[in-house]
């Protein structure tokens, strides 16, 4: 099967349906997500949006608190578009009808929260569900819309490139990369589509998943950078994951936040016997960076061998804590923590990962006619460690930067036919009769990954880790091309690929900056590596 539109959409988060909002009063969308169209990492995101409101601050102090967290590699020309740009997408945003919290005593004033490296209060939310919030919106808008198709349940496998086709004799040899489409798995039917397109944006998000202990829900498997990657895309600072310091800690709490707006309003970081621990590693203690946070709970954790520390603002007025986050006070009341009470127990977890498919400042890749936004991109602006609250801004803003240049790009393309691209061919491949393989490389990768690659690491751990991913690589491989893809196949397969991404960038890095922090390299190394790490094949 066969299906054609202007521009396809892989991933149905804030950065692809605001892309497809805005690409629809061009032409024809497909939007294609890999479970149902709310389950992305948007719909997880506690905290809220950074942006410019308060009459206190302005965009250069945002600029300076982006540059600060992003340790010495943040791009700042990108950094001052998306600062700059940021209120007036926050403002289409409430004219959709996204509901944004605000002031008891200013009704029209937005209500702006505080995070951990913001000088100023900047954090524009929905209590503690603004991802929520905005996801639901702007699903109720695309799917109002004419121009937009949501194919849910549809895994995209690999892109269609112009060498894909020149290797089958389909186009002649000219010009750079180009992107056609996808082949695309409909899950449910086990078959696959050739989704064919003249714009295609990657905007399947993060890659939590890499990682045994994480916040994101379980579509993070990466599969963006890894799709992008094999088709010859640039990726780029796949070292700097960030790990969010407070992940609830219960066995049966899978990847839940404790928002660092926790933290904004008062709450501290304690250890068992009650003692606050942040002030011998930061001046701005339990408000430091986030890798600064996250390393100092690793530490704490290595000295004491406990499990967890705490997390307290029971301090505060218990209809405060209840008003302000609500989703967090009665989630942790399912599991018997009654956070106007008593601590939270947390500990740190994946979150974020900084690097990703190398864009410019339009979102746009190396190959001509792919575009990636959102969190699967890097865009410049995050450098070696993301500032609180700037990724939601960053998919808004580059989301229209994106459509923007790609329907002036497809203009003079319009008449141009789309190139035939044969069906998939599955081969000889059979139904798996061992998917034991597919789970146990599964738990392998998450599980060195956490061990080897995690918030410290050493030159030892890196190299074992690489030792175990070409192992495994090598079975994926093999396993791939004898059976017949399946969802957990494809996901294994992009996990691995991204794995070894952050494995070959963390060891080419030989200092510590930002998220990658090295205990063979402990300081920065400005002469050599104020740069970014970047690869392709
Ligand atoms: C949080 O609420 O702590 C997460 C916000 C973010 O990662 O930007």
């Amino acid at each position: 099967m066969e299906i054609i539109s202007d521009y396809l959409v892989i991933g149905s988060g804030i950065a692809g349906l605001s892309f497809a909002l805005e690409a629809a009063k061009m032409g024809t969308v497909a939007v294609v997500t890999k479970k149902e169209k709310a389950e992305g990492s948007t719909n997880y995101a506690q905290g809220g949006i950074a942006s410019v409101f308060d009459q206190e601050d302005s965009f250069d102090l945002h600029i300076e608190d982006t540059l600060k967290s992003g340790d010495g590699l943040c791009h700042e020309d990108i950094v001052r578009l998306v600062v700059e740009e940021g209120p007036e997408r926050i403002r289409e945003l409430i004219n959709m009808g996204v509901s944004f919290s605000h002031q008891e005593d200013d009704g029209d004033a937005l209500d702006l929260g505080r995070e951990g490296g913001h000088s100023k209060r900047r954090i524009v939310h929905t209590k503690d569900r603004t991802g929520r919030e905005v996801e639901r919106i702007l699903l109720d808008r695309a799917e109002e819309n004419r121009n937009i198709r949501i194919y849910e349940n549809h895994m995209a496998i690999d892109l269609i490139t112009k060498s894909k086709l020149i290797r089958r004799g389909i186009v002649a040899s000219e010009t750079s990369e180009t992107c056609w489409g996808a082949y695309v798995l409909d899950v449910e039917q086990g078959e696959i589509i050739t989704f064919l397109a003249r714009v295609t944006v990657l905007s399947s998000g993060g890659a939590g998943k890499v990682y045994r202990y994480t916040s994101n829900p379980d579509i993070a498997t990466g599969d963006g950078v890894a799709i992008g990657y094999r088709a010859g895309a640039k990726v780029a600072n796949m070292e700097f994951v960030q790990f969010h310091p407070t992940c609830l800690y219960h066995p049966m709490a899978k990847s839940f936040l404790i928002s660092e707006a926790v933290r904004g309003e008062g709450g501290v970081l304690i250890d068992r016997h009650g003692n606050r621990f942040m002030e011998k590693y930061h001046p701005l203690k339990d408000l430091a960076f986030r890798d600064i946070v996250a390393r100092s709970i690793d530490m704490e954790l290595k000295k004491s061998g406990d499990e967890c520390v705490y997390l307290d603002i029971s301090h505060r007025d218990p209809e405060f804590i209840t008003d302000r986050f609500p989703h967090i006070y009665e989630t942790c009341l399912k599991f018997q923590i009654d956070m106007t009470r008593e601590p939270i127990p947390v500990v740190p977890a994946a979150h974020y990962m900084c690097g990703g498919l190398l864009t410019d400042e339009n979102g746009k890749t190396n190959l001509r006619n792919l575009y990636a936004i959102g969190e699967v991109a890097c865009t410049g602006l995050h450098g070696a460690n993301r500032l609180a609250s700037n990724s939601l801004l960053e998919a808004l803003v580059f989301a229209r930067r994106a459509a923007l240049r790609s329907a002036a790009e497809m203009e003079g393309s319009l008449d141009q036919a789309l190139p035939k691209a044969p069906q998939w061919d599955p081969g000889s491949a059979t139904d798996s009769e061992e998917m034991v393989v597919v789970s146990h490389n599964w738990d392998e990768i998450r599980s060195f990954m956490w061990n080897y690659v995690g918030i410290v690491r050493t030159n030892k751990r890196l190299a074992r880790a690489k030792t175990r991913i070409g192992i495994i690589q090598a079975e994926i491989k093999e396993y791939y091309w004898d059976f017949l893809v399946t969802l957990d196949l494809l996901e294994l397969r992009n996990i691995a690929l991204v794995a070894e991404l952050i494995i070959t960038s963390a060891s080419l890095r030989k200092e510590s900056r930002g998220l990658h922090f090295n205990l063979d390299y402990p300081s920065q190394d400005n002469v050599h590596w104020r740069q970014d790490t970047v690869l392709w094949i």
